[in-house]
């Protein structure tokens, strides 16, 4: 097997520019892997779509789900809300034989291998909390007073979870287990949409939104899970970093307005190992 393990999220594939550079995702043989890590789209059909295109392509398709296609959108049809909607998403991934977080994890045996791939889906508990705030009520506070509120609170529900904090906690129970359960023998790929750690967020332009973007609770999963890679999305900063020796990689495409900013038409597929 001579592939390569590629990475991509944040597609958002409601604007035509971002459909044109998917329209331009291929893989370089026919033994590479593609690792969708959430943020596809918001209409359901959107993602299927997607997903469909990238599944005939590629010789593997991972998918984990970003707060977008969790979103009920009012422009969409499928109404589903929360849990739900996921395992609808869920189903229709394994329609087209893409892998999803219950899905059991797969092992890439292509060079750099073999790994243990593992799309995951946790959310977020707003533990990342804003500057000089120290409960939840105060960092959504000093949110709204910034004006940086994340659309998940509108349109992000948790049903029948009471909130999303008590949906994560719910994710977190069930993927350690699933986790704990990998052979301990491999090193694994996380993928996550929300970062595993909350330094990348410290970036942010807007240090409120870090609530809406991962949890404390998953700080040392990088090594206690032997990653040799964690990927993720959802800040839309494409860029390589490390923490505790582990190569951390946001492989976001992004709005258009910001990848050209960035420096126009994206090669947004990011080599993750081979
Ligand atoms: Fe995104
Ligand atoms: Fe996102």
């Amino acid at each position: 097997m001579t592939g390569a393990l590629y990475a991509v999220s944040d597609l958002h594939v409601s604007y035509a520019e971002n459909r044109a550079v998917v329209d331009g995702l291929r893989p370089q043989t026919a033994d590479d892997w593609l690792i969708v890590a959430g943020d596809v789209g918001e209409v359901f059909a959107d993602v299927e779509r997607t997903l469909r295109l990238l599944r005939d392509r590629f010789a593997r398709v991972v998918w984990a789900p970003g707060n977008h296609e969790l979103w009920t959108h009012p422009n969409d049809p499928v109404t589903l809300r929360g849990v739900a909607r996921y395992d609808a998403l869920v189903a229709m991934c394994r329609e087209l034989g893409v892998l999803t977080p219950e899905d059991d994890y797969q092992v890439w045996r292509g060079a750099g291998g073999p790994v243990t791939v593992a799309p995951l889906f946790l959310l977020y508990d707003y533990s990342f909390r804003a500057p000089g705030t120290t409960t939840k009520e105060e960092s959504l506070r000093a949110a709204y007073d910034a004006g940086v509120v994340c659309t998940d609170e509108m349109l992000l529900h948790p049903d029948p979870y009471p909130d999303r904090e008590s949906w994560c906690a719910a994710r977190l129970a069930v993927t350690g287990r699933r986790l704990e359960a990998t052979d301990p023998a491999l090193p694994t790929v996380l993928v996550t949409h929300w970062p595993l750690v909350r330094q990348p967020t410290d970036v942010l332009w807007f240090p409120e939104f870090a609530q809406w973007c991962g949890t404390d609770r998953t700080a040392d999963w990088h090594v206690r899970h032997r990653a040799a890679v964690a990927v993720y999305g959802h800040l839309h900063i494409p860029r390589t970093t490390h923490y505790d020796g582990v190569r951390f990689e946001e492989v976001s495409l992004g709005y258009p307005r910001e990848w050209r900013r960035r420096g126009g038409v994206p090669a947004p597929m990011k080599r993750i190992l081979g």
